[in-house]
């Protein structure tokens, strides 16, 4: 194909980055990488250059990349008809297929799934759908959502606020009032180093009651969290946390949303995080693995308890006053349908779970001892690699995210791309669900390469 010379100065004239550093990437101060094809778990740019996505995309392309069977599937769909609406009724073929699916594949108390387009957008119907259920159920006062410090939920105005992240907060006038903030299931960061895990999962448990005691259950609607906390540091919860957690809610009759953005359709080894940990959540948010970000789609998965109330809502009141455009888009439901098959077809829940342990193990060997590794930890197709200043007093980095992005630069300089998570130095990994030994390998050698070559 013909380059066009203009690209990368168009891109720094006209293209408005998300999550981007604005002034230095106008400036042509900051790295710009444009992005031409995917195989398998692998990605090339315009310059020739391959890699190794070790975070498939933003945790993502699951199946990996270059699924021709997604790509012909969204070609067909777009060919018999691109597009109709959802409202009122109305479906496609492949939309009413992809929710039995979803259906099929959920925990056995959830109900129906709504579809949206992002992550965001669905945590938003989720606190709508939270908020409309207690007006139906005459708590009106019933309203605030308990989330965790760090948890990544979006960054809408609601979702934003949901999110525990500063950079999501600061200078935006976020979070809204509607949000609280309880302790993060982080237990490499707990407050006091001498605590044990049950100690630490103790701490959280009392953390949220006086929370709740304080602000007063009849004013809090429900707790979101992830089942593995992702964007916050690829955390997953100290033995015993959810055990913890979930009667706390139940005993103040507050539903809680379980995040699975990150973790459903088989980024734990098996198809959703909520059945991983036994936890069974009134409302379920999907999206990223949904079509492995072949097409934008995300969902909410309701319980039959809370679609019993949706139910009387609009009996009492009309339709749901809520709905996009692109709500369904039939486009979105023929990759999911595609992708779900593949995820099937190709064993991916079973290599999650199998390579990932063996990813992380191997990450383990590979670095637990050098003395500025904090912790290495995973779950399933996810991993991370905490780094610090002083192991033994458990100091950070300052200023935080310097010393990860050096050691991410690093290992784009050897071909293998990992994420520096947001507040702190983590090496964040969250591969293809698809990736071989072989590869987890290659990001372990380039891993323990790279950290080496920036921190002795
Ligand atoms: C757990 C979780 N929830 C919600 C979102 C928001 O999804 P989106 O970026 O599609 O809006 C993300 C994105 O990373 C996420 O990780």
């Amino acid at each position: 194909m013909l380059k066009n010379d203009m690209l990368e100065q168009w891109d720094r004239e006209n293209f408005f980055h998300p999550s981007t550093h604005l002034g230095q990437f106008a400036r042509g101060e900051a790295p710009q990488r444009v992005v031409t094809g995917g195989q398998g778990c692998f990605i090339e740019d315009r310059e020739g250059n391959r890699f190794l996505d070790a975070f498939a995309g933003l945790y993502c392309v699951n199946v990996g990349y270059g699924r021709t069977e997604i790509a012909e599937a969204i070609a067909e769909q777009a060919k018999e008809l691109a597009y109709y609406h959802a409202y009122v009724g109305h479906g496609t073929e492949t939309n009413i297929t992809l929710a039995k699916m979803v259906m099929d594949r959920a925990p056995d108390h959830m109900s129906k799934v709504y579809f949206g387009l992002s992550g965001s957008d669905a945590n938003e119907t989720n606190v709508k759908l939270v908020w409309y259920y207690n007006n139906i159920l005459g708590r009106p006062e019933k309203k605030k959502i308990i989330s965790r410090r760090r948890g990544y939920h979006g960054s809408g105005l609601i979702t934003g606020s949901l999110t525990g992240l500063a950079a999501f907060h600061n200078k935006f006038d976020l979070p809204l009032d509607p949000v609280l903030h309880t302790e993060a299931a982080y237990y490499y960061r707990r407050p006091d180093l001498d605590m044990t895990e049950a100690d630490f999962v103790a701490f959280c448990a009392a953390e949220l009651q006086a929370l709740i005691e304080r602000e007063g259950a009849d004013t809090i609607a429900a707790f979101i969290g992830e089942p593995v906390m992702g964007t916050g540091g690829i955390v997953p919860p100290p033995a015993g946390y959810w055990e913890a957690i979930t009667p706390i809610l139940e005993a103040n009759d507050i539903l809680l949303i379980a995040d699975e953005v990150v973790t459903g359709f088989g980024r734990l080894g098996t198809m959703f995080g909520s059945t991983h940990y036994g936890l069974k959540p009134d409302i379920i948010t999907i999206a990223k693995g949904l079509t492995s970000a072949y097409a934008p789609l995300s969902g909410s998965i309701i319980s039959d308890k809370v679609w019993k109330v949706l139910e009387q809502g609009t009996d009492e009141n009309g339709p749901l006053g809520h709905g996009w455009t692109y709500s369904a888009h039939p486009i979105g439901a023929a990759a999911g349908v595609a992708n779900l098959k593949l995820i099937d077809e190709m064993g991916l829940v079973q290599n999650a779970g199998e390579v990932g342990g063996y990813f992380t193990a191997k990450m383990g060997e590979a670095l637990s001892s050098h003395p500025h590794v904090g912790e290495v930890r995973g779950e399933g197709m996810l991993c991370a690699v905490e780094l610090v200043e002083d192991k033994a007093s458990r100091t950070f980095y300052d200023p935080p995210m310097k010393t990860a992005g050096a050691v991410v630069a690093e290992m784009a300089k050897e071909g293998v791309i990992c994420r520096a998570m947001p507040q702190g130095d983590i090496l964040g990994f969250a591969p293809p669900l698809c990736l071989t030994r072989e590869e987890a390998d290659r990001v372990v050698d380039v891993t323990a390469k790279s950290v080496k070559a920036v921190l002795g």
